[in-house]
Order: C-alpha cells, then sequence, then structure tokens
C-alpha cells in the first residue's frame, strides 16, 4: 500500500493509478527496454524500485533471452516485461520463451506486429504494448486486441520517428487514453513533464536515456560519462546524405562515429555516380555501418567510433545514482507540480 503524505502525493497517486493497475507496480514510470542496457541488473532494480522493468531481447537468441528472463526473475519478484523487435527471425519462438515464463507483459517494438504474432502473445495470457507512431495506428493496433501503447516522439534516444512527443501526445491521448492505457515517451527528463502528461490523460510513462547511468547499470563508465558531459543538442539523429541511400533514423550523441558515416554515405555514393558499385550492395554497405556499434559503446566503451544512442533528456542526466532515487525524484518532481495545481 502507498502512503501519501500531500496533496501533490495523493493527486499523483490517482494519476498513475490506472497505470499502476495495468502494470501491476507501485509507480506508473516503464523503464524503456534499451538493447545492451535493458538486461537484468536494471531490469530488476527498476521492478524492485517500483517501476516497470522491461528486459531488451534486441537481436538475443531464444536460448539467451530464456536465460535472462530465469536470471532477472532470481533478481526480483515484482513484475517485469520483454521488448521484442518484430523483424526477429525467431519471433515465434521468443514469444514461446516469454509463454513459458509466464511473463506478464510483452512490449513489441519495430514495426506493425506479423501475423499471429499478437495472437500468440495474447494466447499466453501476457499483456501486449505496442509503439503507435500516429493515431491512425493506434486506432488499427487497438482493433488488432493490443493492450496498451506506448507514445514515443522524436526526442527519444534510438530509433526514433519524426514526430515529437508533445505533438504525438496531443493528437492519441485525447482520442484513445480514456479507453486504452497510452505510456508516453521520449524527451522525459523531470517529473514535471510526467505530470504534465498524466494530466493530458498518459497512464504512465517510459523514460530511457534517465536510467542509463544509473548505479545498476551495467552499461561503460565511458558510455555513462559521455551521458554525464553531453547537452541535449548533442543527442542528434541520423543524417542521410543521399536519396538513393536510406538510412535508418537514430538518436544518438555526435562523436567521431557519426562523422565517419557521413564520409562513408558520400564514397558509396560516388561509387554509384561512377558505376563502381551495384544499388543493392551500396545500400547494405550503409545498413551495415553501425551493425555491432550499438555494444561496442554500451559494453566496451568504445565512445568514439561506437554508437551512444541517447535522447534528448541526457542534458538531465547529472550523475550516476541508483535507481531507486532517479524514480525518487521522478515522483517528488511530479508530485510537486501537481501540488501548485488548482484542486
Ligand atoms: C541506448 C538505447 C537503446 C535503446 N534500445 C531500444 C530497443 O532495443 N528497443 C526499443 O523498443 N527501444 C529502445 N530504445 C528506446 C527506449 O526504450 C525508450 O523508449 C526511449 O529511450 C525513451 O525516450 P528517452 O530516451 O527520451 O527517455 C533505446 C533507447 C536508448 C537510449
Amino acid at each position: 500500500m502507498t502512503i501519501t503524505h500531500s496533496t501533490g502525493e495523493e493527486r499523483l497517486a490517482r494519476r498513475m493509478a490506472r497505470g499502476c493497475e495495468f502494470l501491476g507496480t507501485q509507480v506508473a514510470i516503464l523503464g524503456g527496454a534499451m538493447s545492451w542496457v535493458s538486461e537484468r541488473n536494471l531490469v530488476s532494480a527498476i521492478s524492485n524500485a517500483g517501476g516497470f522493468g522491461v528486459i531488451a531481447c534486441g537481436a538475443m537468441t531464444p536460448d539467451l533471452l530464456d536465460r535472462e528472463i530465469a536470471a532477472t526473475k532470481a533478481l526480483t519478484d515484482k513484475p517485469f516485461g520483454v521488448n521484442l523487435i518484430t523483424m526477429h527471425p525467431d519471433l515465434t519462438d521468443l514469444i514461446g520463451i516469454c509463454a513459458q515464463h509466464e511473463v506478464g507483459h510483452v512490449v513489441l517494438a519495430g514495426g506493425l506486429p506479423p501475423s499471429g504474432s499478437i495472437d500468440a502473445i495474447k494466447a499466453s495470457g501476457a499483456k501486449l504494448i505496442c509503439f503507435a507512431p500516429a493515431l491512425a495506428l493506434a486506432k488499427k493496433l487497438i482493433r488488432s486486441g493490443v493492450d496498451a501503447l506506448v507514445v514515443e516522439g522524436n526526442e527519444a534516444g534510438g530509433h526514433i520517428g519524426p514526430v515529437s512527443t508533445s505533438v504525438l501526445a496531443q493528437e492519441i491521448l485525447p482520442e484513445i487514453a480514456a479507453d486504452t492505457p497510452v505510456f508516453v515517451a521520449g524527451g522525459i527528463g523531470r517529473g514535471e513533464a510526467i505530470a504534465g502528461y498524466l494530466d493530458m490523460g498518459a497512464a504512465g510513462v517510459q523514460l530511457g536515456t534517465r536510467f542509463v547511468c544509473a548505479t545498476e547499470s551495467i552499461a561503460h563508465a565511458n558510455f555513462k560519462k559521455a551521458f554525464i558531459r553531453a547537452s541535449a543538442r548533442d543527442a542528434v539523429a541520423s543524417v542521410q546524405v543521399d536519396a538513393r541511400l536510406p538510412v535508418i533514423p537514430v538518436r544518438a550523441l555526435k562523436n567521431a562515429g557519426t562523422e565517419l558515416f557521413t564520409a562513408k554515405q558520400r564514397e558509396v555514393a560516388q561509387s554509384l555516380d561512377e558505376g563502381s558499385v551495384a544499388m543493392a550492395e551500396a545500400q547494405l554497405q550503409i545498413e551495415h555501418y553501425w551493425a555491432g556499434a550499438l555494444r561496442r559503446a554500451v559494453i566496451d566503451g568504445d565512445v568514439e567510433y561506437g554508437s551512444i544512442m541517447a535522447g534528448q533528456s541526457v542534458g538531465m542526466v547529472k550523475a550516476e545514482e541508483p535507481v531507486a532515487d532517479i524514480i525518487a525524484s521522478l515522483m517528488a518532481e511530479a508530485a510537486a507540480a501537481l501540488e501548485k495545481r488548482a484542486a
């Protein structure tokens, strides 16, 4: 039972109640899945602190996911979720692993769920959460049986869509939030913003960047240092140089790797002009440029050439601190903001 002390805390608890009920938590804050970062330690720490940790399956094999879920369960008896990428070649088996472990919530990321995946997840008894990049897609996902949505704006770290969090929230919350829980993500660094989105009807929020420098996060010290030093303007979206060579938009801290990527695109475009490389091969070279780059930065600490995926809220990450302190600060800021509201 949550003990409430102030009007602000009481208002916050009321506004988070629906999200908490959906997640089975004390606090309606999801720790957004981050490949290589959101593993057993960070996920269990977030859940143990009252939030909702989510394992990033990323490119893990079914066997690795099986072990990660088991290890996370050993560290927490609180609810946590698993994030699966829709284009993973073993998606069906990964869903099966989640079902075996009776994972309560599965998050599907990376595009519309392939046929059969929604039914398979729901048949396991899990609640299904999907990303809605636009209102029309939000409605389509709900019609297909999705239980809750994450609305993630362009300010976020990692793979991004073109529309800002504030605009997506205004377009989607008034139409959807009354009937389906919606969690807002992207650019949230402080509790005042959480209070704002809750007032707009959100059931809760999802944060990624803010949790990277948690004490419990296994991210390399260099990766954490880069976050602590960076300001909002350092977290830039990847730039596409040539219309023939598509670049998947990713937000990350700019570094030597980012500059080399621009040079690489120019070089490949020139080879295309000269006819010395075929289109398919050229596109593959661009697609493969960042392969393994997030791991290189997060695990190996190569923050020069690896990919330092980070959202614009990185400027609000000031120190390494325990997850429980991060969540406590966010909740105190949100409660203080709500305390100031007229009754
Ligand atoms: C380093 C990093 C890795 C991420 N990896 C994933 C991922 O594997 N799957 C996913 O759905 N989202 C991923 N995200 C997005 C987060 O889950 C979350 O939605 C996002 O960070 C929220 O925005 P914020 O960074 O502004 O808090 C990643 C974000 C970061 C910063």
